[in-house]
């Protein structure tokens, strides 16, 4: 009996395909939050398989607490910064994430969906007319910008970057700068897209958009001196990970108008919105920015297709076969 634990109840249909096969005891942890070191310790013990959320730190601890016989972690999330990759390796356990194509379309869409609320200022717009403060039509009520036209800065051209790029030039007929550490000539020459290096696209880009994981060297990519080299009117856009954004220099930005704004799904202290306890309210007081609760792939067919791609790694590993995807 292959022994399988998942550490938060997810969307059906993962978990119905892991219960089909008979050899396997599958258990889904009775608590809907994310569990502590202590709970998590003792509900992997004398598992084979970790099915894993991007809110459990999974290090050498947690592992050597599963036994010797654990033998992969999936992890429900594209992003895999939530484990540790070394004391798995070291231990011969295999980690895999789980990339299924529909999450690149969720976040791509969602990336629009923030880049437009954004030019369009239709948060504002909401919050404006719920305050009844709407009074009849207006020339300068509330302008906004189109995206038509603009330059769009995608940092990293992975299948999430690929599809915004996408969706900006076929869509918003938006051009396209990119950066990422492999050059990419078929997508270059399919999207009229041009590669800078980073620092050189931020001073041409209208809106700016992060696609990259989070690793030692993209931690602060975007720090002071990326800040300044930005136009004053540029749209900030995260859904990759927080601590790729220096959130100080973040707030110093908006603070000194050296951007016009930012919508992020994503903090470098999630889930605080702010990373000083102190002044926890401080992105959420300006009107220029947009926040999410890391919901960029909250859609139905995201989440299940997420669950069944971290069921397909467990069960190919666990019948002695390579992950589908493993995290590299
Ligand atoms: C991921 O898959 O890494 C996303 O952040 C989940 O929402």
């Amino acid at each position: 009996m292959h022994k399988v634990f998942i550490t938060r109840l997810i969307p059906d249909q993962g978990i119905k395909l892991l219960k089909k096969h008979k050899n396997f005891q599958v258990k889904v942890s009775p608590h809907d939050r994310v569990l502590k070191k202590a709970e998590l310790k003792k509900a992997v013990r004398g598992c084979d398989a970790i099915l894993s959320l991007l809110t459990d730190w999974i290090d050498g601890e947690i592992m050597d607490a599963a036994g010797p016989q654990l033998k992969i972690i999936a992890n429900y999330a594209v992003g895999f910064d939530n484990i540790d990759l070394k004391a798995a390796k070291k231990r011969g356990i295999i980690v895999a994430n789980a990339p299924c194509p529909e999450i690149s379309e969720s976040v791509a869409e969602h990336t629009f969906a923030l880049m437009i609320a954004l030019a369009h200022r239709i948060v504002e717009a909401d919050k404006f007319t719920r305050a009844e403060k709407y009074k009849g039509w207006e020339p300068l009520l509330l302008l906004g910008e189109d995206l038509k036209g603009k330059i769009l800065g995608i940092i990293g051209l992975g299948r999430i970057g690929q599809n915004v790029a996408r969706i900006a030039v076929k869509g918003f007929g938006m051009k396209v700068l990119y950066f990422d550490v492999q050059r990419n000539p078929q997508f270059e020459k399919e999207f009229h897209a041009r590669y800078f290096p980073l620092n050189s696209i931020l001073p041409r880009a209208d809106f700016l958009t992060l696609h990259i994981p989070l690793l030692r060297i993209t931690r602060h990519l975007i720090g002071p001196k990326q800040f300044k080299l930005m136009k004053k009117t540029v749209y900030l856009i995260n859904t990759s990970r927080g601590p790729v954004v220096d959130e100080k220099a973040l707030l110093l930005a908006l603070t000194k108008k050296q951007i016009a704004g930012a919508a992020l799904d994503v903090y470098e202290c999630e889930p605080l919105i702010d990373c000083d306890l102190t002044d926890n309210l401080a992105l959420k007081k300006f009107f220029n920015v947009i926040l999410t609760p890391h919901t960029a792939s909250a859609t139905v067919e995201t989440r299940q297709a997420m669950g069944v791609m971290a069921a397909k790694n467990i069960i190919a590993v666990l019948g002695g076969k390579k992950p589908l995807t493993p995290a590299k």
